[in-house]
């Protein structure tokens, strides 16, 4: 696999409050990552001016709305045609509202938009699981993320969200025809802030993740094109030792 697919596994969100910030990294890195992630921060500043301006910006290049819907499934569904609407390549609602709301968002996004279901949150550990209230035979993590993986999958998602700890649990389970997007990556090096279930990009990428979510360890590089190009090294690694 050659370096530029390898690049096109990167996610880079866009966390930030204004569309200048915004756009100045896009200019930046539309070369060096394959996705734009618009999350709540830049959409609730912004609201869809966001999506058509970094189309703009970088023609081609897919756009990840990461609303994480969590609501009924009424407006969940309205949220999601709306969203469809705006032409952007993947979508996420949390898992955890069950089968009926993931279904009812699966076939609003049908054909237009791939919907990712968010299984359990990177920045959330086995003892924060207990925290807040779940069922304590989710040993772990992992039980859980496949517990509602199942869902997304009868649901009709077209993959997940969950940590690169996860990702050969699911990638085993579902195989190849399930798309599973991994944020959370954090080489030795790195600040991990409020991520808990880390992985490095390699290790997320040979672990079956067919993206990595990377935000703050480029965007806070002294040099975020060379670490953007190092992780695409790392991805190619993984890739080929990997076997495919
Ligand atoms: O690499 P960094 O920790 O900066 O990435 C943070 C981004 O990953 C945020 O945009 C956040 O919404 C996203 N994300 C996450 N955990 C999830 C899903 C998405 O951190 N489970």
């Amino acid at each position: 696999m050659k370096l530029a697919s390898a690049k096109n596994r990167i996610i880079f969100p866009l966390d930030f409050a204004s569309l200048g910030e915004a756009l100045k990294s896009v200019s930046l890195l539309k070369n060096h990552v394959g996705v734009f992630k618009i999350g709540l921060e830049l959409f609730t500043a912004c609201g869809p001016e966001a999506v058509k301006a970094v189309k703009e910006k970088a023609p081609g290049v897919p756009i990840f709305l990461d609303m994480k819907f969590h609501d009924i499934p009424a407006t969940v569904k309205g949220a999601m045609k709306s969203a469809a609407g705006l032409g952007v390549e993947f979508i996420t609602v949390h898992c955890d509202e069950g089968r009926g709301l993931l279904k009812a968002v699966a076939e609003a996004g049908a054909g237009k938009t791939k919907v990712l279901g968010v299984t359990v949150l990177t920045s959330l550990s086995g003892a924060d699981l207990t925290e807040i209230g779940i069922d304590p035979k989710y040993k772990t993590p992992a039980d859980l993320v496949l517990h509602r993986a199942r869902l997304a999958r009868l649901a009709g998602c077209a993959g997940v969200v969950c940590s690169g700890q996860e990702a050969d649990a699911v990638r085993e389970e579902f195989g190849r025809d399930f798309l599973i997007v991994t944020p959370g990556i954090r080489s030795a090096t790195d600040d991990v802030g409020d991520q808990k279930r880390i992985v490095t990009p390699y290790d997320a990428i040979y672990s079956g993740a067919d993206y990595i979510v990377v935000g703050r360890p480029i965007r806070n590089a002294k040099d975020p094109l060379i670490a953007a190009e190092e992780i695409a090294k790392e991805i190619e690694r993984a890739i080929e030792n990997r076997g495919g």
